[in-house]
Parts: structure tokens; C-alpha cells; sequence
């Protein structure tokens, strides 16, 4: 999905995370907890995302506030990654300048040293976060430009729904 994040004063910024769970409490992604997306998420947490479906003329629009997920949770996708996502992880200081390749190839060699016949550890330094959906817009495909635009507003009480002209 492509997820957007804003600084405090309403600056945007956007790139594609792995939607990797989704369910009643909302969409959960994961990422290095010192990059970018996170500190603008620590200082400003909600978020807007949004996924694209070509063939089947779908999209789906969600925005709302920011979680971190449990460790729990954290602790269980991470145990589904292979072994390589994992060193690369531990590597990777996401979003910082990397002055060579070269660098990060060097901090790769010495994760899978310092990890040598043992589990790669979740690092401090990464989990899981979640957007709690506040709106959610499903848009259909229909001919001649008039799509299908449905809104749902989270209130009080449940979901209201809306139509919106395309
Ligand atoms: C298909 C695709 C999937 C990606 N999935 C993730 C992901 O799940 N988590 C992540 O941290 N970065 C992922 N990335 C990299 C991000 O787009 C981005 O480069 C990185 O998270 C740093 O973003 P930031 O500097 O805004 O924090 C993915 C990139 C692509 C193209």
C-alpha cells in the first residue's frame, strides 16, 4: 500500500509499505521505528494509504490515527521473515545518509557474524504499527468515468456511509 505520513506542520511525504495484516482494529505495516515515516509518525501520529487494484478497478482510500502494534505482534511477523530480511534489518539504519554501498554490504557481513548459528533477534529498534481507521473510501471502476465512490465515516456509534460524486 502507499502510505503517507505529514510532519507537524503539514508537510506530506509517501511511500509503499507491505500491508501485512488486516482486521476489525485496522491495517498494520512494519518498519525500522527510527526512519523517517516513524519519527514523523511519533511527532504526528495518523496516517492516509491507499491501494490499487488495475484489473479489478479498485481502490481503497483509509486515513486515520496511528498505532504501534503489541511486541507481541512485532515479535510474531518477525519470526516469519527470512533470515536475510532480517540481517538486513538489523544493518539498515532506514532513512539515515549511507555514505557507500559498500558500508552497508560491511554491516550486512558483521550482522551475520555477530547472529552466527543463532536466531536472528527482533531488533529494538523495529515493529509494527497500525492505522485505525477513521474513513475509509471504496472507488469501482465504472464506465465512462462514473465510478463508484462509497465513504464510510467512523462515528460514535458505527460507520456512516456515503455516496460521493466521482
Ligand atoms: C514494494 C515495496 C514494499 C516495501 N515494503 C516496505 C515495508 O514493508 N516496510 C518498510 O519499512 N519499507 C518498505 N519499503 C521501502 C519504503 O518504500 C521506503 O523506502 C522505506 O520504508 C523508507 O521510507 P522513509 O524514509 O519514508 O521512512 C517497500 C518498498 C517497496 C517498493
Amino acid at each position: 500500500m502507499t502510505l503517507a505520513t505529514a510532519t507537524t506542520d503539514g508537510a506530506p511525504s509517501v511511500r509503499v509499505v507491505l500491508l501485512r495484516g488486516i482486521d476489525e482494529r485496522g491495517l498494520t505495516f512494519f518498519t525500522n521505528r527510527t526512519s523517517r515515516k516513524a519519527e514523523e509518525l511519533r511527532l504526528n501520529p495518523r496516517a492516509a494509504a491507499v491501494i490499487h487494484w488495475w484489473e479489478l478497478g479498485r481502490q481503497a482510500r483509509v486515513e486515520g490515527g496511528v498505532e504501534q502494534t503489541s511486541d507481541e505482534e512485532s515479535h510474531a511477523y518477525w519470526r516469519t521473515r527470512p533470515r536475510g530480511s532480517q540481517l538486513a534489518a538489523w544493518a539498515s539504519r532506514q532513512s539515515q545518509p549511507l555514505s557507500r554501498r559498500e558500508e552497508l554490504d560491511a554491516r550486512v557481513r558483521e550482522m551475520a557474524t555477530r547472529f552466527d548459528g543463532a536466531e536472528v533477534p527482533l531488533p529494538p529498534f523495529w515493529g509494527g504499527y497500525r492505522i485505525v481507521p477513521a474513513r475509509i473510501e471504496l472507488w469501482t471502476h465504472r464506465d465512462d468515468r462514473l465510478h463508484d465512490r462509497v465513504h464510510y465515516v467512523r462515528e460514535p456509534n458505527g460507520w456512516r456511509a456515503e455516496r460521493l460524486f466521482p
